[in-house]
């Protein structure tokens, strides 16, 4: 098991969410399939996150089953020591109670048998939907069996509901325990991307022919180094114009003396995911032209930041972003004023778009792109309607999420430079972006990717040799 967290602590969460199922509920937790890669070999596996926040279990083929009275229940895979020489350690269902603080623990042999049981004389089963393919057919076919039994006097659950609806809140805000992971996990990729910076420089230095898979590597050595288990979502490592591509992954491409690198990459660390996109001349000297456009998305993260607080929106961030960089679309001549307009021309008209087409951030968790609502809960239901100018169609808004401490989401502005018509030759090919991860505190936001300097002269000095 990968967790530095107290048992007691996944007990509790159980419990909050036992508190909400109703006291003749039931609530089904498939923990992540194995999935095959091609013949003998199938893809490191990897817990489901519901699973894994509510047990800090690794193992694949298990489930957890809570009721509303509180009790716990865990399938898992039973001791068997001919498998354990070839797949390794199993838990096992006897141990499995003391190690993870269950009430009761079976043999992940004995669930079709056991689940009808657990399910007669519910009300309510819960689960998350969506999520696991063949889930609701499962839960089906356990329902038909207790359905069966009605007449001799059982009772069949009569709603299913949706898990993910109270999980995702409670996910949502990072206890004291998932901040400091995820400080830890920033800590590690922080260093990898300073490592690849630094790598770039110097393989350039000595003349050698650097692919993007070399700068590749040198985070994934800093990432199992610092004790990751694997990186939170494919890195991307992309050299030159492949920075405009924006879903690009490490490839083989060269990195050229005089071009940006942009990587986004970030390590998992016990289950919890980091996320950095730096931005950095290859050889350690930024051009006049880069470092316009790096300073003007630097300072739109900066002004990303200090919108980041509690009470205010989640797209307040992203409104603050892309007021300034919008102003310095035109003042680059990014944009020509006299087609575009004025600043609020801009905005309103998304003139920005071709250079700006993403959000500025997400919540960030377990999942890269981390579960919970951005719609304010209390507020779901309020539509605002306005007329696109650009489309004519009817946009809704919906009023966006308001911050609370103990949130955690990224921060990444960019700017993606095609060449187009009235495009100043200068910035053809630039992409950059900027991505830190922040934690809302009482405050403000606290940045835990700073680790890695975000600064033009801070990143050239760190190349330097
Ligand atoms: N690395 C994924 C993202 O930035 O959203
Ligand atoms: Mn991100
Ligand atoms: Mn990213």
């Amino acid at each position: 098991m990968n967790t530095t967290v107290p048992t007691s602590v996944y007990a509790q969460r159980r419990a909050r969410m036992a508190a909400q199922l109703g006291a003749n509920g039931i609530a089904l937790i498939p923990t992540a399939p194995e999935r095959q890669r091609n013949r003998d070999s199938d893809f490191l596996f990897r817990h489901d996150s519901y699973f894994y926040y509510l047990t800090g279990f690794t193992e694949p083929n298990a489930w957890l089953v809570v009721t509303g009275d509180g009790r716990s229940t865990l399938f898992c895979q039973p001791k068997d020591l001919e498998r354990e020489i070839w797949d390794g350690y199993r838990l096992g269902p006897e141990a499995a109670v003391g190690a993870l603080g269950v009430d009761a623990a079976f043999s992940i042999g004995e669930l079709d048998q056991q689940l009808p049981r657990l399910l007669e004389n519910r009300d309510t089963v819960w689960f998350p939907f969506a999520t696991h393919q063949g889930l609701e057919q499962r839960v089906a076919g356990w329902l038909n069996q207790v359905r069966a039994r009605v007449r001799y006097g059982a009772l069949c659950p009569e709603q299913q509901r949706d898990l993910c609806a109270v999980l995702d809140e409670m996910r949502l805000v990072k206890d004291a325990h998932e901040q400091d992971i995820m400080r830890r996990a920033a800590a590690i990729s922080a260093r990898a991307h300073v490592r690849a910076m630094q790598a770039s420089a110097r393989m350039l230095r000595e003349g050698r022919d650097v692919r993007e898979y070399h700068l590749d590597a040198e985070l994934m050595h800093e990432f199992r180094m610092g004790g990751s288990q694997y990186p939170a979502y494919s890195s991307i490592v992309a050299a030159g114009p492949n920075a405009c591509v924006l879903h690009y992954r490490a490839d083989v491409a060269p990195v050229r003396p005089g071009e940006l690198v942009l990587i986004d990459a970030g390590c998992e660390l016990d289950g919890y995911a980091s996320d950095i996109t730096r931005t950095f001349p290859a050889d350690g000297r930024f051009t006049g032209a880069q470092r316009a456009l790096y300073d003007l998305v630097l300072a739109s993260q900066e002004a990303a930041v200090a919108a980041t607080k509690p009470g205010a929106r989640f797209t307040d961030p992203h409104e603050a972003a892309v007021k300034v960089l919008a102003q310095g679309m035109l003042d680059v001549k990014l944009l020509d004023a006299n087609k575009v307009g004025t600043l609020d021309d801009v905005i309103e008209k998304r003139a920005y778009f071709p250079f700006y087409m993403h959000r500025t951030g997400h919540w960030l968790g377990m999942d890269v792109h981390d579960c919970g609502s951005y719609v304010e809960p209390g507020e779901v239901g309020q539509v605002s309607e306005r007329k696109d100018p650009l489309s004519g169609e009817t946009i809704k808004n919906r009023p966006s999420r308001i911050l609370q401490p103990g949130m955690v989401l990224t921060i990444e502005p960019g700017i993606y430079v095609r060449p187009g018509e009235g495009v100043p030759e200068q910035f053809h090919h630039i992409g950059i972006r900027i991505e830190d991860d922040a934690i809302v505190t009482p405050q403000g936001c606290e940045l835990i990717t700073r680790g890695v300097p975000v600064k033009a002269d801070e990143i050239e000095a760190l190349m330097r040799p």
